[in-house]
């Protein structure tokens, strides 16, 4: 598999009675599944791919949940990780050096802000939920449009947006290149000073570290006492119900675009759309694409509210009720949401520290 298809392969059509659960299901499984590794060479039998992360699914424990482990990255520099990290959470890389990246993804926030939106230089108020950064090496694009197409494009995107680092790079690597130690780094790594791809591919790179491997990883490798009897019943549900239609493969989530409002019209009930509730269709223009997002990753979900691009749903039990109704068409039993909610607490990991 080399090029992911257009978005509108995935997204499907917004009507109750056309597809059934049953039917949703099992054309899921068959549109979906092949792409469930996203467009690293997964499928083609390699074990690592070179950013890390998907296993070879003939090689697992469990080959036919629609969940894979993640796999440590064996291949990352961990001076660039070192050189990466620090960068992160330099604040020089906004113009007045009051915002680094860790203000908004915060690592032991879960790796974002727990914010409705973001906050800015000047405390300026963003305009979508911030994402968490652990795990996003695993996501096929980068933002919730999708539009970048890897964690070091990504890069560019908040120094310069004026509501987030408000800099440039100009101002970025004049800055970096007056601090004496810090150049010594980069010409020690890269035998060159501070320049934009050198700060892209360090902090990319840190980003690959940030995998975070949990007990559902240690349950999908073979360990079945890793998830607790109403864990084990939620992922049961999680799979029964068809989340994992569009929350699947090693994160969870983060390899496919998805209308959000499948079943039923989410914005419907909103007072205003704003700009970012149009998601995808900010980047292609095309009608199919309103309102169609990457679908996230819930890996460590329970430690990032509130949820959905907007920031609507304050807590987790919310969101995954919503996302019955909105995803799938039926109004969860609570009984059905509390135990989806315990599954999805196993999804917790570590977050690798220094
Ligand atoms: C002011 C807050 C803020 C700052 C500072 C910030 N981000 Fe973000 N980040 C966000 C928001 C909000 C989004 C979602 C934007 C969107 O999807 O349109 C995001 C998205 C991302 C994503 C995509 C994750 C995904 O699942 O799609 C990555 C990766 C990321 N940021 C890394 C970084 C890095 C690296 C820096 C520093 C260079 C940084 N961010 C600085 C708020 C921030
Ligand atoms: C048809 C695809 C689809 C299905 C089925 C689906 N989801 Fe989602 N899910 C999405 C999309 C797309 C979003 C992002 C919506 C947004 O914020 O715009 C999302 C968001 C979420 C979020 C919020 C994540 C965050 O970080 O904000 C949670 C939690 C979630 N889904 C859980 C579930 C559960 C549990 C199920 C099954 C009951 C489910 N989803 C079924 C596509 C789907």
């Amino acid at each position: 598999m080399s090029a992911v298809p257009p978005s509108s392969f995935f997204v499907l059509p917004r009507s109750k009675k056309l597809l059934g659960v049953a039917g949703f299901l099992g054309l899921a499984l068959v549109l979906f599944y092949p792409f469930a590794s996203s467009d690293s060479a997964a499928q083609g039998g390699v074990v690592t791919t070179a950013h890390g992360g998907v296993p070879a699914r003939a090689a697992l424990a469990r080959p036919n949940e629609p969940l894979l482990p993640i796999q440590p990255n064996i291949d990352l520099n961990p001076a660039k990780v070192a050189l990466g990290r620090q960068l992160f959470h330099d604040p020089r890389l906004s113009r007045d050096n009051s915002v680094s990246c860790a203000s908004c993804h915060d690592l032991s926030r879960g790796g974002m802000d727990r914010r409705v939106r973001s906050l800015g230089v000047g405390q300026r108020e963003g305009v979508i939920n911030a994402p968490t950064v652990l795990n996003a090496a695993l996501n096929f694009r980068q933002f919730w449009d999708g539009r970048s197409p890897s964690l070091e494009d990504q890069v560019a995107g908040p120094i310069h947006n004026p509501l987030e680092m408000d800099s440039s790079w100009a101002e970025v690597i004049a800055k970096l290149r007056q601090d004496a130690r810090l150049e010594s780094q980069f010409i020690a790594l890269y035998k060159a000073p501070p320049a934009p791809a050198l700060v892209q591919d360090a902090i990319a790179e840190f980003e690959r570290s940030l995998l975070t491997p949990s007990r559902m990883d240690r349950w999908l490798t073979g360990d079945d006492a890793a998830l607790s009897e109403r864990e084990l019943a939620g992922y049961a549900l999680f799979k029964r119900h068809g989340c994992t239609a569009c929350h699947q493969g090693a994160n969870v989530g983060g390899n496919l675009f998805q209308r959000f409002g499948v079943m039923q019209d989410y914005f419907a009930g909103k007072p205003a759309i704003s700009a970012a509730d149009l998601g995808r269709y900010n980047v292609t223009g095309r009608e199919e694409d309103r309102h169609v997002f990457k679908v996230p990753s819930l890996r460590n979900v329970a430690r990032t509210a509130p949820y959905f691009h907007d920031g609507s749903a304050a807590t987790l039990e919310e969101a995954v009720s919503q996302m019955g109704r909105f995803q799938l068409g039926v109004e969860l039993p609570k009984q059905d949401v509390q135990l989806i909610v315990a599954f999805l607490h196993a999804l917790s990991g570590e977050v690798p520290s220094p």
